[in-house]
């Protein structure tokens, strides 16, 4: 449709007819089937005749039903604009992938954008046209379990990382392609930051940690052209964002240039109420709605109210505004040529399944971390192999977001394990210690499959402490007593603490939930038959009291050094050490690199310079692998506190056993910009030391240089 079309179509609309474009319902409200009218239809009281004039759908799991709903829709509504389809395509619709957190640790913004492609297009065929994805939020507390749908803790990365998603979802012609789906980037703003790691919790921080950690990866999916933001359950200063004008127009709109259609979460605007800053249903729409949310996600306030909140010219305006983003965004999807996009052309068949399931598997392979490997993996031909523990046989791989991934699609690590040449034996959960401890004694090597259940990650599963459960911790402690060859496959949805198994222990995978082909990926890292290559995107804390935690560590005037760690006034604990178990970027391979000194290409840039800095990197070892150079900088002087050492950029080389290749950055001034304290970003002119390595602690290679800026 032209925009004149839709200008058009507009006037021709009653307030009724636009108030319905601001109202999502589930499909149990439209796929009555002829059966009695119950639940939420019924609660809610939704005449027939409004219900036809509704503008969008939440969580519809088939073509068939897709096809239903919006048939019928188009045949009884009086202007027949249709339904948008929405859904949590998290990872995956059918085929599941790793958990974001997983696939962040791939440290790869072409494979995210795939991922994110081939799940757009399984869901498309199920007839949905938006996804809630991605999660962009910046978090540094794994207390809070939706850290397994972030993209980690580091700004930068996760600012690639939603950008790929963006791409790889929305394509780059949604209307001629019914294969893409529009992206949602959420939570705006501030959800990753609930106080204490409860989920839902207060939030409040300054402007400046806003605007420097917390928006950038916003702005990575809107510099994507991203079609819609939801707004974040939270409050921040005072004021839940769901009513937050400032955030959502002076921050959002007008700063960030964003304008698409913004959506609150589920019932974030009735929770206006819970949160007091509405005393009814009327004040919560009326707040919403003058904040600037465009759509309410699964709560009446604007059914029920906003009609009646019509009344000046101001609002009229305000009204017709959000009703043409949304026509828009329908437009842009194609809907009003093709109300069935997406369902209707494309035939998917097993051949093509197949593939798919080979490019889940890869990537998953991609993103399992190895944190330790005292020699123990991989694990050899004809070996004796005991697999225990209660991960073992499970095929609770998919995480907590699998959309329609079923658990019976899912391959478990002893599914994997056997289709390898090893002597295995599997005894499960249900089996006696003592019989364990027994087989125990006889193997060479032992895999403990330990960690969480997708229940105990993900929305609404926040914990205190980040420990294996007692039981597990138990296991390895008893199984270590007979032998110490144990790998232990840790599955999480967060960076675990793992400080009290990891000494009884000679190898640790971290298997995160690696998705559909989960064990067979597994299986075949822990054999060799393919490398590891993942780098945590999130800290491994030593313990849950350091918590919020990141290595993107702040200067502080009493850090603790070498040199006055015997001091008591200095910036540490008493009873942990400050740093993390594994750190930030850190994850081990099969092979080996050596990488040289940096080599620059100048010590001193001006603003309209680039700077190039090279290091070679030489596999040392007998197998091929991918080594992921991190390049991090510190601003040493700067006109508010920044951090010791951040990551800048970051390079992936895969080299064949004894290749060396040069690994080169290019550094622009745009690279070196932060936030000042009147919450510009700039650069200002000084020194800059930069750290290379394999991940943000270790062997790190160093250099400085000068910066310029001209005026
Ligand atoms: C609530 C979650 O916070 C949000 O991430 C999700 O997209 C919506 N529910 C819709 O299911």
């Amino acid at each position: 449709m032209k925009e004149q079309q839709l200008v058009e179509l507009l006037q021709e609309m009653t307030v009724e007819e636009k108030v319905g474009q601001l109202i999502q319902l589930t499909p149990d409200f439209f796929d009555r089937d002829g059966g009695a009218i119950t639940g939420p239809v019924q609660e809610w009281n939704i005449p027939e005749k409004q219900l036809f004039q509704m503008g969008s759908v939440l969580g519809t799991h088939t073509a068939e039903q897709v096809y239903k709903i919006q048939k019928n829709f188009l045949e009884k509504s009086r202007l027949k604009i249709p339904l948008m389809f929405m859904a949590d395509v998290i990872h995956g619709f059918e085929t599941i992938y790793p958990i974001p957190l997983a696939l962040a640790s791939t440290f790869d913004e072409n494979l995210v954008e795939e991922v994110a492609h081939h799940s757009a297009a399984e869901a498309s065929r199920a007839g949905i046209h938006v996804t809630f994805s991605p999660m962009a939020d910046h978090v540094k507390d794994s207390r809070w379990g939706r850290v397994l749908e972030s993209n980690g803790e580091d700004p930068t990365l996760s600012k690639a990382l939603t950008k790929a998603y963006v791409r790889g979802y929305q394509g780059s012609d949604l209307a001629n392609n019914p294969v893409d789906i529009a992206a949602c980037v959420k939570h705006f703003i501030g959800y990753g930051a609930s106080e204490a790691g409860r989920d839902y919790n207060a939030v409040d921080f300054s402007e400046l940690e806003m605007y420097q950690n917390y928006l950038p990866a916003f702005e990575g999916a809107i510099e994507e052209d991203v079609k819609l933001v939801m707004t974040s359950f939270n409050t921040m200063s005072g004021m839940p964002v769901s009513g937050n004008r400032h955030l959502l127009q002076d921050v959002l709109r007008k700063r960030l240039g964003f304008e698409g259609v913004i959506i609150s979460d589920w019932a974030a605007v009735a929770e206006l109420m819970s949160h007091r800053v509405a005393q009814n249903s009327r004040e919560a729409a009326e707040l919403a709605f003058h904040a600037g949310v465009d759509i309410e996600m699964m709560s009446d306030t604007y059914l029920k109210n906003l009609k009646d909140l019509i009344i000046t010219k101001e609002a009229e305006d305000a009204l017709d505004q959000s009703v043409m983003r949304i026509l828009i965004l329908k437009n842009d999807l194609g809907l009003f040529e093709n109300p069935f996009r997406g369902m209707d052309k494309i035939s998917f068949n097993e051949e093509m399944q197949k593939e798919l399931n080979k490019h889940v598997q890869s990537v998953a392979e991609k993103a399992a971390v190895l944190l330790k490997n005292e020699a123990v993996l991989p694990l050899k031909e004809k070996e004796n192999v005991l697999l225990v523990g209660p991960k073992a046989t499970s095929q609770d791989v998919l995480g907590a977001w699998a959309a329609i991934g079923a658990e019976a699609d899912a391959i478990s690590l002893a599914q994997g394990l056997q289709e390898k040449k090893l002597n295995l034996t599997v005894l499960g959960d249900a089996d006696h210690l003592q019989e364990i401890i027994d087989a125990a004694k006889n193997a060479e090597k032992i895999v403990i499959a330990i960690g969480e259940t997708s229940e105990e990650a993900g929305e609404a599963a926040s914990k205190t402490a980040l420990t294996l459960p007692k039981d597990q911790v138990e296991l390895v402690k008893e199984i270590s007593k007979v032998n110490s060859n144990i790998i232990l496959v840790v599955y999480s949805g967060r960076p675990l603490v793992l400080t009290d198994v990891e000494p009884f222990v000679s190898g640790i995978v971290e298997a995160w939930f690696l998705g559909t082909q989960s064990g067979l990926a597994l299986a075949n890292l822990l054999v060799g038959q393919a490398n590891f290559q993942g780098k945590l995107p999130m800290s491994f804390p030593r313990n849950t009291g350091q918590l919020p935690y990141s290595y993107r560590e702040m200067s502080t005037g009493r850090a603790l050094t070498e040199e006055n760690k015997k001091e008591k006034y200095v910036s540490r604990y008493l009873d942990e050490k400050n740093d993390a178990l594994y750190p930030f970027g850190y994850g081990l391979s099969y092979s080996e690199f050596q990488i040289s000194s940096p080599i620059l290409s100048s010590k001193e840039i001006t603003s309209d310079e680039e700077l190039i800095i090279s290091v070679n990197v030489k596999n040392i070892s007998d197998s091929q692998g991918v080594a992921t150079i991190q390049l991090y900088i510190q601003d040493v002087f700067s006109e508010v506190v920044r951090p010791i050492k951040e990551l800048l950029k970051w390079k992936q080389v895969l080299l064949q056993p004894q290749e060396e290749q040069t690994v080169q950055f290019t550094i622009l001034e745009k690279d070196l910009r932060y936030v000042h304290a009147d919450l510009e970003r700039r650069s200002d002119s000084g020194e800059f030391k930069i750290f290379i390595g394999q991940d943000s602690r270790y062997g790190l290679q160093t250099d400085s240089f000068h910066l310029k800026v001209l005026s």
